[in-house]
């Protein structure tokens, strides 16, 4: 049967446990040069209607490193940027390679996407979820800290995509989740509903931060956003992860931000580069993460 990836919530728990225990492992055999090719001429196609630095690499790299290859797609140069349509994509694409991972504005896209494909399909960020992050994220904290559950993570900012990956992943794991966002910004309310008892909305961030085990931001304005600086910039003028509030947290609290980052906006320069901040583990892991990702999808097809 074809799986996707499209969100937190195509896993099960134990299943999203697994994979962050086989990550674990294949970063250890990395780390220390051995070889290890199970997709030896396997193809991950992947589309980006938005930019990247971390997933484009991260993919590419990892499928490399598995033995197989990865092929980039832009709309400016594919027959997608001239409106052919997403489910005919789909289904040529599928074809010819074995995965494809879509970046793209509209989540309903890559739901269609995976509903024509005979392929995994994996979401590599739409404006709803970027749950590859969040692979990545468990990671490191389990490999800081240990488990999660019953952890108090603290979302400050935007209630953007992130967000909503950190609620579908906080029923998951079973942590709590206290989100900090200014009037306005706050996640979807159906979404924050659906997170039950392991989300709660405080909008003060010196009030949410108190015992925090993590504290975690993004960007003010996400891709696609970028005519609301201005305005965004006054919301959030309340909501920089600083020094105070880190030491509102507790002694053993980490800073984690998926990247890229804002320095002076949604987090201050100090706190990305103090020792608490575990953000370039972070983003070595999409590496690891993904790579687990794509052995389990890719070899159970
Ligand atoms: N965190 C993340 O997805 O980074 P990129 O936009 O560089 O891929
Ligand atoms: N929320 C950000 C995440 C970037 C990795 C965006 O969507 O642009």
């Amino acid at each position: 049967m074809v799986r996707h990836y499209l969100s937190e919530l195509d896993l099960t728990a134990q299943e999203f446990k697994n994979l962050l225990a086989r990550a674990a492992e294949l970063k250890k055999q990395q780390l220390a040069g051995q070889l290890f090719q199970p997709l030896k001429g396997k193809v991950l196609g992947m589309i980006f209607e938005k930019s990247s630095t971390r997933t484009r690499v991260s993919f590419e790299a990892g499928m490399v490193q598995l033995g197989g290859s990865a092929i980039f797609l832009s709309p400016s140069d594919t027959q997608l940027g001239r409106g052919e349509p997403i489910e005919d994509t789909a289904r040529v694409l599928s074809q010819m390679v074995d995965a494809i991972m879509i970046r793209t504005y509209n989540h309903k896209t890559v739901e269609r996407f995976a509903e024509y494909a005979s392929i995994p399909v994996i979401n590599g960020l739409t404006d709803l979820l970027h749950p590859c992050q969040l692979l990545a994220d468990m990671q490191t904290w389990f490999e800081h800290r240990g488990d999660i559950k019953g952890k108090r993570v603290v979302w400050v900012g935007d209630g953007n995509n992130m967000c909503n990956s950190y609620i579908n992943t906080a029923r998951l794991l079973e942590f709590e989740l206290i989100v900090s966002c200014p009037a306005d910004y706050e996640p979807d309310p159906k979404i924050v509903a659906s997170g039950g008892d392991y989300v709660t909305l405080e909008p003060n961030p010196s009030v949410a931060c108190l015992g925090a085990d993590i504290i975690t931001t993004d960007v003010w304005a996400s891709m696609g956003q970028e005519d609301e600086m201005a305005e965004r910039r006054k919301a959030f003028a309340n909501y920089q992860v600083t020094p105070e509030l880190m030491k509102l947290a507790n002694p053993g609290a980490l800073f984690l931000h998926c990247l890229p980052a804002h320095r002076g906006e949604e987090v201050s320069a100090s706190v990305l580069d103090d020792p608490k901040s575990v953000v370039w583990d972070q983003a070595g892991n999409r590496l690891h993460a993904q790579k687990a990702l794509l052995e389990m999808l890719i070899q159970t097809r």
